[in-house]
């Protein structure tokens, strides 16, 4: 991890997945119940998941991104944006997407029960806020963004005026 973390609560975060590790094996099942209990048109669109491998999968990739959110950022901004462009080829819309990771948080403080402490609760609050903002940046063709109208205004003023 950097020397400096890139969110300023980083170890409140890792301290709540460090400790599910501890508490349980597998959160897989725990996740899913809670993303369909939320989205529950969503889950036709594993159809492709036969074993439950592709769940697993998503949500391993989902964690370890999280800890780079939180730690080094080498990459998990940029992913959060490619990811939510991908899976709108699996027809998810953006705004089911980033849902995940506030899905994700309900099931840690699900498993974490009396261990999951109110620094934990701030930490993923400001985490997810902060996560949301990225997305709400990714720029997207279907629908009108004002933070991408603002940069495109500015890129094409000055051919504007030549
Ligand atoms: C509620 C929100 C979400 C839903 C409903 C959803 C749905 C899906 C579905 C249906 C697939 C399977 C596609 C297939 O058939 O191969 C998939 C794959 C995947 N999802 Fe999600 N997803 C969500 C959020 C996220 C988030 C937030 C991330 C990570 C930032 C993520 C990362 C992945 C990855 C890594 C895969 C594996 C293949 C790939 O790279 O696309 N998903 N997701």
């Amino acid at each position: 991890m950097a020397d400096i973390p890139a969110f300023a609560r980083a170890a409140d975060v890792e301290a709540s997945l460090e400790r599910l590790a501890e508490v349980c094996e597998d959160p897989t099942p725990v996740v899913y119940r809670h993303m369909f209990a939320a989205h529950p048109t969503m889950q036709p669109y594993f159809w492709r998941d036969t074993n439950g491998a592709i769940k697993g999968e998503m949500l391993s990739r989902t964690f370890e991104a999280i800890l780079d959110f939180v730690g080094e950022r080498r990459y998990a901004q940029h992913m959060i944006g490619t990811e939510m462009v991908t899976h709108e080829g699996y027809e998810v819309p953006r705004e089911v997407f980033v849902t995940f990771f506030g899905i994700i948080r309900d099931a840690v403080r699900e498993l974490l029960a009396a261990d999951w402490t109110p620094a934990f609760e701030t930490a993923w609050t400001e985490m997810l806020a902060e996560i949301d903002a990225y997305a709400q940046a990714t720029p997207r063709s279907d629908a009108a963004n004002a933070y991408f109208a603002a940069r495109l205004e500015e890129f094409t003023a000055p051919y504007a005026k030549a």
